[in-house]
């Protein structure tokens, strides 16, 4: 049996989390590759929402085991906090859990190291969601970081504090003022609650499972437009958000991956900083973010809205190789008489565009629309692709014809029951 990935080819929040939930009964392992706590998966069942940041959203499916891979940066505060909150839905993550000995851990320092560059960049701030995701990615590429595996070493306070030392310096170079006890204090309490889970060298497991006929779905975080190398850059976070991802961060070859899940939303958002070529700053924008509900699932901060963008998606399309496309949150789109959808970039010159150019940023690009009729009308009780409003029927055909690849789930709502599969 092969691994499938399921990505974010958006600017992430595309609704992963939903997916993967609804997804899951199909397989045996959900393990997540990249990213941390940055991420903030929303599942919605039975009336109640959750909001998973490290922890895989196969969780609440009992005999699923939910694997934490190499290629993830932890904070064991935050996933101490995740699995107390857990403890009333009676998920067994002393069992479900594996934490890979190889992923790298993000130390209260690594908050402190993020917030000063962010403050140093000022006005060209990422607006990064301000989790240490970055500094503990640069340690690790750095070879200094600390992994998970470290905390069961002997000597693990003396490598804790040589890398501590070296951070104390840099924030004293940015004049950056912190205070730091109580968050260390936090931080080495949950270091020994980390001790009673499972951890283990996660890529023998997956194999295993490979090998045993498993089915692994991997859960990607973020979206493919934040790419360290393909997004847009330097507005990015820091890991592969892309499938190659997956590999590395699970430690699977690449003849083992299968299907590759792209979700994208009907339309787009973003939060924090950085180009988005169909940003709306009108009032169809925010009727966008009002109807969406556009807030941040990790840090609150309201979300840019704007119309959905297919070079864009073209581009994430291509360097992922999606087989299968999944639209999301079609039903926001339903307040609206007329659906935009960007076919093209007018560039500064006056010539057309239909892939990504280098530069998005500098104001040079100008989206140019093809306008479409809305269904205009509740999707609540539509069921079937065959039940659908005509013109969202040609919503869905017309992206398909440009993306090439069929889209076989359109989400209508946040709840894992609002969810239409193409038979
Ligand atoms: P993720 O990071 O990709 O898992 O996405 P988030 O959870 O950050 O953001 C997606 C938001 O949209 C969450 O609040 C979901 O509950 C919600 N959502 C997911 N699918 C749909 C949908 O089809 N319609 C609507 N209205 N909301 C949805
Ligand atoms: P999920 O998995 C949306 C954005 C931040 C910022 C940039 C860098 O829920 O889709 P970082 O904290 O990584 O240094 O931030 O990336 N960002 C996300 N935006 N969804 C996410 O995750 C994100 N994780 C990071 O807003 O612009
Ligand atoms: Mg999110």
């Amino acid at each position: 049996m092969s691994v499938d990935i399921l990505l974010g080819l958006q600017w992430g929040d595309e609704g992963k989390g939903k997916v993967v939930d609804f997804l899951a009964p199909k397989y045996d392992v959900v393990a997540r590759f990249q990213g941390g706590p940055n991420a903030g998966h929303t599942l919605e069942f039975d009336g109640i929402k959750h909001v998973l940041h490290q922890i895989p959203s196969g969780v609440f499916r009992p005999e699923i085991r939910n694997i934490i891979g190499n290629g993830v940066v932890l904070d064991p505060v935050i996933l101490k906090k995740e699995i107390e909150g857990l403890a009333k839905y009676k998920v067994n993550l002393e069992e479900n859990l594996i934490i890979s000995k190889k992923a790298q851990l993000i130390l209260p320092t690594h908050r402190l190291l993020d917030a000063a560059y962010e403050k140093a960049k000022g006005e060209e701030k990422i607006g990064s969601t301000l989790k240490g995701i970055g500094p503990t990615y640069q340690d690790k590429i750095g070879r200094s970081g600390l992994r998970v595996g470290d905390l069961l070493s002997p000597n693990f306070i003396e490598k804790y504090k040589a890398l501590v030392e070296q951070h104390k310096t840099i924030l004293e170079f940015y004049n950056f003022k912190y205070e730091l006890q109580s968050a260390e204090e936090k931080f080495f309490e949950a270091v020994e609650f980390l001790k009673k889970f499972n951890l283990s060298d996660s890529e023998y497991l997956i194999n295993e499972a490979i090998s045993f006929k498993k089915s692994i779905l991997a859960e990607g975080a973020q979206g493919s437009l934040l790419d360290i190398d393909f997004g847009s850059y330097p507005f990015v976070t820091s890991s592969n958000t892309m499938a190659a991802g997956a590999c590395t961060g699970l430690g699977v070859a690449p003849k083992n991956i299968g299907e590759v899940y792209g979700i994208f939303k009907a339309y787009c958002t973003r939060v924090g900083s950085g180009p988005f070529p169909t940003e709306l700053f009108d009032e169809d924008g925010k009727r966008m973010q009002k109807e969406g509900n556009e807030f941040g699932a990790t840090t609150g901060r309201p979300r840019r809205c704007g119309w959905l963008d297919l070079p864009a998606l073209k581009y994430t399309v291509m360097i992922n190789g999606v087989t299968q496309l999944f639209m999301m949150k079609a039903d926001v789109l339903s307040i609206f008489e007329e659906i935009k959808v960007c076919t093209h970039y007018e560039m500064a010159d006056g010539h057309m565009l239909d892939v990504l150019p280098y530069e998005i940023g500098d104001g040079s690009l100008k989206p140019v629309y093809k306008t479409m009729k809305g269904w205009n009308k509740s999707l609540n009780g539509v069921s079937t692709f065959e039940e659908m409003p005509l013109e969202l029927t040609n919503y869905i055909q017309y992206l398909e014809e440009q993306l090439e690849v069929p889209i076989n789930i359109v989400s209508i709502g946040p709840d894992r029951t609002e969810t239409i599969i193409r038979e």
